[in-house]
């Protein structure tokens, strides 16, 4: 079984299917961080991201992988080399946008999430899962909340994890930047799919959209 959850920046969908892919004891899959590992692995080189076939080829190159936690978080190993934390930063997150734009990058990263996928009940999040990766996912979700909601709920995130560099107006430039790349690239686009629940997240709390999930799931 797939479960799809799609949305925007700061919509709450990582947290939501971390705890989702926890409580129905399915392997939670997070594709934003597989972009991100190719945009610190681009920054880690010196390929600028106006260089299409250099990017090309460092994601064909790279190996990634998802580890899960106890705690239902996620390691992200990039080529064997745990990078959760760095790929959270600030300058991956102002580029990971026009990295994830490349069509043929995002061929590479299909083929992977999709083998992912297959081979235990899932939770996958991310721009593109209800559209493209799984349009066939047995439950769709379209996380959604209010621009301030989400850049608030990122400042908050990151400044929790204690992350150098983040202020309010530079998030809320790199959410407004992420939005339009990500919902204007021509291929796979952020994207509600025709089939997959709308909820907006803006005044509920996590366990809110985590019982309404389940309540969608279960029946
Ligand atoms: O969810 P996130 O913020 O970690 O995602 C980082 C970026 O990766 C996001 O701005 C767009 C891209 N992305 C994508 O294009 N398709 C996905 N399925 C997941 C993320």
């Amino acid at each position: 079984m797939i479960i799809a959850i799609d949305g925007p920046a700061g919509a709450g969908k990582s947290t939501v299917a971390k705890i989702l892919a926890q409580k129905l004891k399915f392997t939670y899959i997070d594709t934003g961080a597989m972009y991100r590992v190719l945009a610190l692995k681009s920054l880690e080189k010196g390929i600028s991201t106006s260089e299409r076939n250099s990017l090309i080829r460092m994601a064909r190159n790279t190996r990634i992988n998802l580890v899960a936690r106890k705690n239902g978080s996620l390691k992200v190993l990039m080529d064997g080399r745990d990078v959760s934390r760095v790929i959270r930063q600030p300058r991956i997150t102002a580029i990971v946008s026009d990295v994830a734009k490349i069509k043929e990058v995002r061929k590479i990263m299909l083929v992977l999430q999709r083998r992912l996928g297959k081979v235990k009940n899932s939770v996958l999040d991310g721009r593109d899962i209800g559209t493209v990766v799984f349009p066939r996912a047995e439950k769709k979700f379209f996380l959604d909340a209010n621009f301030k909601e989400r850049v608030n709920r990122r400042f908050k995130e990151l400044k929790m994890a204690k992350m150098s560099g983040v202020t309010l107006r530079g998030i809320s430039a790199d959410v407004k930047n992420r939005d339009t790349i990500d919902s204007t690239r021509k291929f796979a686009p952020l994207k509600k799919a025709k089939d997959a629940v709308y909820i907006d997240t803006t005044n509920l709390s996590i366990e809110e959209v985590v019982k309404r999930l389940l309540w969608e799931i279960n029946g």
